[in-house]
Parts: C-alpha cells; structure tokens; sequence
C-alpha cells in the first residue's frame, strides 16, 4: 500500500506552517527521530554514561545504522564507515590516497567547499595540480564528459566529483566519469551531499571507489552522521588518515612495536566516540525511510521536482535552469530580482528556499514530503515579487 501523504506530512513539524523548499540544505525532523534523540539524552542524563543501551548496545546500532546506510546506497555493510557528515566523508577519501608528487586531482568548477577545500589541502601538502574542469549551464552529458576526457590523464590520481550540482541541480554522469578516470588508472570520490537520499543509488552501477553522504539532508536526520562508502577493493588503497579505537580489527589489535590491525571493512575509517543520540536517531529515521519504501520516496521526489519544474516554467520572467536530468533540486532566475532579495522575501511569505553565487541563482529543494500546495505558495510568492519588479 502507498504511503499517505497527509500523515507523512504530518510527520514533519516544520512543513506544516511554511513551504518547506530547502531539503538541499537540511532536511526537517520526522517527530519519531526527534523523540528518539530526547529520548537517548534523556537517558544519558539520568542513567549516565556507562551502559547506555537505547535500542540496543552503542556497536549494534552502529552495526545496523551501516547496515541501513548500505541500502540506501546499493553496497554493502562492510564497504560504510560512518562519519559525521559530508565533508568528513570527503576528507577521508582525499587525504587517504597514495599520492606521489606531481599527481593530478581533477575536481570541476561547481564543487561545494566540503569537497573542494580536502582537494585544495591535500594537493598543498602532498605537492599536487588541481585541475579544474569548467562547468557550464549549457553542458549536456557529451560535452561534460568531453571536458573530463580532456582533463584526466595518466597523472590523475583522483577524480574528485559532486554527483548532483549543488548550483544548478544537475545530475553528473558519474558512471561514465569513473570508467574514464579508470581506463587511466585513477579512483574517483563521489559527493553525494545531494543525491543521498534523494535518488536511487546503486554503488556497483556507479563504479565509484568512494561515496560520501550525509544524515541531515535528503535522509532528514540528525546532525552529526553521514556515510562513506569504500568500495571493498580499494581498501587497500585508501589510507587511513586517523586512527582509533573504532578502526581497529578488535580492542586488541594492536601491540608496542607500532603494528595495528585495522577492521577488516570500511569502518577502520572510524575514529573515536561519536554523539550517540543522533546514532540513535538517524536509525530511526532510516527505519521509517524504510518502511515509506525508498522507492516511493524517490519516486515522489521525482513526481514532484517535475511539477516544480512546470510552475515554475510556467511564471513569466521566471527562467528554470534545464539539465538532463534532476533529482531533487531546481535552479532558476527572476527577471529584475536579485537571487538573495527574492529569498528573504520569499521567507517572510513562510517559504523557504535558497539562493547560490556564481552562477547566481535560486535553489529549491523538492522532496518527498513537499506536495503541490507548498509548490503553489512558492509560485505565489514568486508572482508578487515580480510583480513589485514590473
Ligand atoms: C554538494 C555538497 N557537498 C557538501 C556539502 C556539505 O555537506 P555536509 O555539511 O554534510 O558536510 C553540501 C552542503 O550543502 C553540498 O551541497
């Protein structure tokens, strides 16, 4: 049986009074992730620290959450290490490569700080190019991956690569990237701030090496949890950068001479105590994920990221950017408005959206949750800001 939307909606405090259009950025709580999360600070605070079992010991709900990170992202359990957001997940990968002086990092000119700035960092220290592959609103599937063909080479070490533009929304063919950077000997690394959550993922299909995502976006979880996924034949290759507790085979693995014993799967990535309350409920919001069905979700982020793409389209002086094909985020211009004006005062009529810099534009997340009234109070708020213009 589907879902009902009015209870989903129901689920979600946060939407129920504003047109909530900014997924991109953070999801809104679900009620039940909330209460879990008051619920295991609860605990901590009255029954301590020292054996804190919500929903079962700390290592079985960190077991079961890569368990459930793993499905969303079509891999296995072994190949997650959970991290706390994106950016942790990017870092790992970039810095963790085996870099020899004069290699190459091919990144584009879109990237999102949180994977741009490990690339910028990592080439400073370790004395490597960063090649930028220029992005442009015009680029279809061919003409972006001629650029990559150009870029990559038998330098290139990494191929570091948003999977949906966080500017304008597209969607990147990250399968054909990563056959290319492969032919040539590279891995790739995936930002999948956007696409987690948000549209099916399939990591063998992809054939990425590895793949970050966050909780609090497309997945509306807790701060403070993300994924990476490593794929299980690059565990050889992908250093560990920090170590700890956690990344170890088991609390024993190691010895005074200097020799450790890293887990055998991507949690050797792992680090030190993470904030278990939001372990807690990010498990529970993937639980629900779960039971809506993933393909529901993404089903209805697609259904309804097209009706978006229609109003808007549909607005006079309004200009939708068109990308081959979308996931869940819409980039578009008004006429005479500047980006950052019209989504103050889009805010003040309850909808919430945001703009980007270069290209400047207007961002509107449409996700599973959203239906069409919080799409018409957008189109209305648009009309009468135009209007003002006119
Ligand atoms: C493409 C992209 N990458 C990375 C990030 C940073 O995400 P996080 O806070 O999960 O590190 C964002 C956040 O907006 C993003 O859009």
């Amino acid at each position: 049986m589907q879902p009902n939307l009015t209870q989903v909606r129901n689920e979600f405090p946060a939407v129920q009074e504003t047109a909530y259009l900014n997924t991109g950025s953070y999801g809104p709580l679900s009620c039940a992730v909330a209460a879990t999360i008051e619920e295991a600070n609860r605990r901590q605070l009255t029954d301590g620290r020292l054996d804190f079992s919500i929903g079962g010991s700390n290592q079985a709900i960190a077991a079961k959450l890569r368990a459930g990170f793993a499905r969303v992202l079509g891999c296995a359990a072994a190949e997650i290490a959970l991290t706390h957001h994106t950016t942790d997940g990017m870092n790992i990968a970039t810095w963790g490569v085996r870099y020899r002086p004069g290699d190459e990092i091919v990144t584009t000119s879109w990237e999102h700080p949180g994977g741009l700035l490990p690339v910028y960092a990592a080439a400073r220290r370790f004395h490597l190019n960063v090649r930028v592959v220029p992005l442009s609103m015009d680029d279809d599937d061919s003409a972006l991956l001629r650029k990559f063909e150009r870029a990559i080479g038998a330098r290139t070490r990494l191929v570091s690569v948003a999977h949906v533009s966080w500017k304008t929304g597209a969607v990147l063919p990250v399968a054909r990237i990563a056959a290319l950077v492969h032919r040539h000997g590279g891995l790739i690394a995936v930002d999948g701030a956007q696409s987690g959550g948000a549209i099916p993922l399939d990591m063998q299909a992809l054939q990425t090496d590895f793949y970050a995502i966050p909780g609090q976006k497309w997945l509306c979880g807790p701060e403070g949890v993300g994924a990476l996924y490593v794929n299980k034949e690059r565990l050889g290759d992908l250093l560990q950068t920090y170590v700890g507790y956690p990344s170890l085979r088991d609390g024993e693995a190691f010895d005074e001479s200097g020799v450790f014993l890293p887990s055998p799967g991507a949690a050797r990535y792992e680090v030190g105590t993470i904030y278990r309350p939001a372990i807690a409920g990010m498990w529970t919001g993937l639980q629900w994920l779960e039971e809506l069905g993933l393909d529901w979700i993404y089903d209805r982020t697609q259904t309804i990221t097209r009706h978006t793409r229609e109003v808007l389209s549909a607005i006079p002086g309004v200009r939708v950017v068109q990308t081959p094909t979308q996931a869940g985020l819409t980039s578009f211009t008004i006429d005479g408005v500047a980006p950052t004006d019209a989504v103050e005062r889009l805010a003040k009529g309850g909808v919430r959206i945001r703009s980007v810099l270069d290209p400047d534009l207007l961002r509107v997340s449409s996700h599973f949750f959203n239906d069409e009234t919080d799409i018409e109070k957008l189109r209305a708020g648009i009309v009468k800001l135009s209007q003002t213009v006119a």
